[in-house]
């Protein structure tokens, strides 16, 4: 994001009295056409000359009837775009935007005006509507989006069901067309084998976008409202998010895309020096095992002693920060109004100490905001809570919204949105990192705000300490869905799978029925730490787990930040194999469903002439997730350009590969 490298642009710009009333553009390559027709306002979307998506209407209804009568192309606008841009922290060190851009301003006989912009990439289509400022128009009411995606072909389709209060549900593999309602991003492949994915791009001062399918194979945008059922009310200019479809040939490549990034603006802070990945472990999977308490007293979890245990752990392990959850008071009033105090903490933690030797050590705290939903009280103090972390010399705050948000208002509705908007820029000023837990969904805006590294909004790991838990397919959906808006703290990397050493004293959640577990092998939780990008990445058991175990050598060395990432092998809902590349080594991890797999691997990606060494922790013959899950197996192999990778993995088993160059 720092720097801008142009590689060209075109721009062509004409206004004509009499506009054609179909136009079109296409991708750089040529293979996607958008078509757009007026009255009503329609677009069409083909790959190869097939289409995708059949007419589907545009528009958004007014409250302010002057927009209600039709909108007239008044001009014209084209513009190519190819550049390089340099994320601060990703997958890619370097990101390709290149797309052509058609502009149609409108206007009605009221003189009303609206833009209409598409970009079209060779991995996809986003088109957004802008208000521009206009005499007589200062503010919006926006009652409805009527954007619509009417499929063409009959899919096969991976969503979560639409829902205005959170995304942590488990993916339905359904045919589209028995999809009633869907929250993005919603995934499909096309009978004949194309891969979309609809979801939005910079979703700012907005209501979230869900789905609602009208009949067959039509869905309509339908926009979290307000209490009074307005959907969104603004000032001009308003521009609404991105609207976006991922069109690929291969599973894989959605997960390669950098669309939704490429539908942001570039960085807003302008010294990112202070944003950096890191690896972090915390004091965190206890209390949701019930081994340990948020709350003080017997079994608290977040004392100064335990803090300077997981500091001297995350010292010698190469772990760059330490979380801790229940260091303030509040959490035994969790619900009630005002019950979270994020500047006063528990008596036996002592803030101070904990900070000063967590500097000694050389180890990043990593601060903790439990919000219960309360906003009102968090906005009023987050000011003073976030400065208090910042004069500590703290750069990381993880949030938290698990209770009811104030009455009326939903979870995803604009009013939240402009919330959390509001959090990110002041943690910016207080120059915090932000892992956001029960987050508005992820629509790319990383770009703009880099120091909002990663979050929640999916149904993670901790599910499987109070519930049935995540079957083994979840993790072979949420990178080709959840994922594709942006890195997933999942917080992988359960050793002990079926919490058999754990001692558990508090059951405080009404799904635990005592019988809860991980539902993978060991190797696939280390898998995890690959397949699922985070910049803040971490490993989530309780460190005794850790403690000798010869396989957490692949945490210890993993790096945080990425020269550049490939999926090697990829279908949903079944099976994933990425690589990513950090200076000359390459981490590869592969995951499967609940079915046995054998990879076949190329590594035609390594350099020519250079032989490597494998350290391959992997399913071992007696592994069995029933039985055996956390056997696993550390083999030593020389490879290099020529070899190809027999990798075997058992049932809700994966393999965790180190791939480093051999000094000869
Ligand atoms: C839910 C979050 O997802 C989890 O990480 C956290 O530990 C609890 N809320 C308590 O804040
Ligand atoms: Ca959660």
């Amino acid at each position: 994001m720092r720097n801008y490298i142009f590689l060209g642009c075109v721009f062509i710009f004409f206004a004509c009295q009499k506009v054609a009333e179909t136009q079109a553009v296409l991708s750089p390559n040529g293979r996607i056409t958008v078509t757009i027709n007026k009255n009503p306002l329609t677009y069409q979307v083909k790959l190869d000359g097939k289409l995708l998506i059949d007419q589907s209407r545009l528009g958004l209804m007014m409250s302010d009837t002057s927009f209600h009568s039709a909108f007239e192309i008044q001009e014209v606008s084209r513009n190519i775009i190819k550049e390089n841009w340099i994320p601060v922290w990703g997958t890619d060190s370097v990101v390709l935007n290149h797309y052509q851009e058609l502009k149609l301003k409108l206007a009605n006989k009221d003189d009303r005006w609206m833009d209409l912009c598409f970009r079209v990439f060779d991995d996809g289509v986003g088109f957004r509507y802008e208000i521009p400022k206009q005499e007589r128009v200062d503010s919006l009411v926006i009652l409805d989006e009527i954007t619509e995606f009417n499929f063409a072909q009959s899919a096969m389709a991976w969503s979560i069901p639409a829902n205005y209060e959170s995304y942590e549900f488990l993916y339905r593999t359904c045919s589209l067309d028995s999809v009633q309602s869907a929250n993005t991003p919603i995934t499909l492949r096309t009978d004949d084998g194309t891969y979309m994915s609809i979801h939005e791009a910079n979703l700012t001062n907005y209501a979230g976008m869900t789905l609602i399918n009208k009949g067959g194979n039509n869905f309509e945008c339908d926009l979290v409202p307000w209490p009074d059922r307005i959907k969104v009310k603004a000032k001009t200019s308003l521009m609404s998010p991105w609207r976006t479809i991922m069109i690929t040939d291969h599973a894989g490549e959605l997960i390669e895309s950098h669309l939704i990034q490429n539908l942001n603006e570039p960085s807003k802070i302008h010294d990112v020096s202070w944003i950096k990945p890191m690896k972090y472990v915390g004091i965190w999977w206890g209390m949701h095992l019930g081994a340990e308490t948020w709350t003080m007293g017997q079994h608290h979890g977040a004392t100064t002693e335990n803090m300077k245990r997981y500091i001297d752990f995350a010292s010698s392990y190469n772990i760059q920060g330490v979380l801790a959850e229940g260091w303030n008071t509040g959490w035994e009033d969790w619900g009630k109004l005002g019950a979270f105090d994020q500047t006063t903490t528990y008596a036996d933690y002592n803030f101070d100490e904990v900070v000063a030797y967590a500097r000694q050590k050389k180890v990043e705290l990593i601060g903790h905001h439990e919000t219960g939903g309360d906003i009102l009280t968090y906005e009023q103090r987050m000011d003073t809570a976030m400065q208090m972390l910042s004069n500590h010399g703290i750069r990381v705050l993880k949030t938290g919204y698990a209770g009811p948000i104030p009455k009326g208002q939903f979870h995803h509705g604009q009013w939240m949105v402009n919330h959390y908007r509001r959090v990110v820029e002041t943690a910016a000023k207080y120059q915090l990192m932000l892992d956001v837990h029960e987050p508005i969904k992820a629509t790319g805006i990383s770009r703009t705000w880099p120091n909002m590294m990663t979050r929640e909004g999916v149904r993670g790991m901790e599910w499987n300490a109070w519930s049935e838990g995540n079957p083994p397919e979840h993790h072979l959906i949420i990178p080709f869905t959840r994922g594709l808006g942006g890195p997933i703290d999942y917080t992988p990397g359960i050793f002990d799978i079926k919490y058999e050493k754990r001692k558990r004293y508090v059951r405080w959640n009404s799904n635990d029925k005592g019988n809860s577990r991980v539902n993978t092998t060991l190797a696939k939780q280390m898998a995890l730490w690959v397949t699922l990008y985070s910049p803040l990445q971490m490993a989530s058991d309780q460190i005794e787990n850790y403690e000798g175990h010869p396989a957490f050598k692949f945490f210890e060395n993993l790096p945080v930040s990425w020269n550049e990432s490939r999926v090697l092998a990829a279908e949903i809902g079944d099976y994933l194999a990425v690589a990513r590349r950090n200076d000359d080594s390459w981490w590869i991890g592969t995951t499967t469903d609940e079915k046995a797999r054998v990879l076949e691997l190329p590594l035609s990606f390594l350099k020519t002439g250079i032989n490597y060494q494998a350290i391959i922790y992997a399913d071992d013959a007696d592994t069995d997730l029933e039985e055996n899950p956390a056997a696993f197996l550390i083999h030593h192999d020389r490879v290099n350009t020529e070899t190809i990778l027999t990798v075997k993995m058992v049932a809700g088993g994966g393999q965790a590969i180190k791939i480093t160059p051999l000094k000869e």
